[in-house]
């Protein structure tokens, strides 16, 4: 199982002093030699978080792939052509949610991306969607020309008490759905140290993308460790 990092939550600290420390470069490297597969980062049209600046240092600096999680604004996009990352990850945004709430509606969005994802796949990069675990808008995904999905897990990480495996099976149905109509399957999203491992055991899903739970921990531990414990708890396959 491949272990995106996503690192966005240290450029929120940095940002809260509007300064430069912590490093987010610094932390893509820590990340990087303690094992990451992917380094992510969502550049929000709001900037709230990472900024361009850290999108040119990061990709200049990090020699495994950058998954770069983006919305479907003209503005980001040309950013994704410029710096042509390994994958982007299309995500919906809104400028009041505190983070990613929802999986992309891609039936609403076709026409666009359709577009967006022929552009990006014309410059060599993977197309990845991120999606709530629905069968038809895994279909939908297929039909608008993705490489593969991220399966948006915020409901499984919420959930409580029967919830619990009604939502890890709708996970594992829509990531047998994906794999058999050709996506690669991913997933993330509330994902932590406790929960993860469910998800982990599921055939075909090839990356997590994990970043809350992991920043958290490195408060802790640091960040070396705090990944090194993820990357142990994830690769039970
Ligand atoms: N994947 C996507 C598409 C996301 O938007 C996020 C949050 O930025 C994550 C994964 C990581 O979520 P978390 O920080 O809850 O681990």
């Amino acid at each position: 199982m491949l272990l995106g990092i996503n690192i966005d939550h240290v450029a929120t600290l940095r940002q809260a002093r509007m300064g430069v420390e912590p490093s987010v470069l610094d932390a893509a490297i820590v990340a990087e030699q303690a094992g990451a597969d992917l380094i992510t980062i969502h550049l929000r049209e709001d900037r709230r978080h990472i900024q361009d600046r850290d999108v040119d240092q990061i990709k200049a600096n990090i020699k495994i792939p950058l998954n770069f999680e983006m919305s479907l604004v003209e503005e980001i996009v040309l950013k994704a052509l410029a710096i042509k990352p390994y994958k982007v990850t299309i995500v919906p945004e809104k400028r009041e949610e505190i983070t990613t709430e929802g999986g992309l509606n891609v039936d609403l969005y076709r026409q666009r991306l359709v577009e967006v994802i022929k552009r990006l796949k014309n410059e060599g990069i993977i197309v990845s969607l991120f999606v709530d675990p629905s069968l038809d808008v895994i279909k939908d995904s297929k039909d608008v020309g993705a490489d593969a999905i991220e399966i948006h897990t915020g409901q499984y990480s919420h959930a409580k008490g029967e919830d619990f495996q009604v939502e890890l099976e709708k996970v594992k149905k829509a990531v047998k759905y994906a794999d058999s109509i050709g996506l690669e399957v991913h997933a993330g999203h509330g994902l932590n140290y406790q929960n993860v491992g469910y998800i982990a055991k599921i055939p075909k899903l090839v990356e997590l993308n994990i970043g809350h739970s992991i920043i958290s921990r490195a408060v802790f531990v640091g960040l070396e460790q705090a990944i090194k414990e993820m990357k142990a708890l994830v690769n039970v396959l």
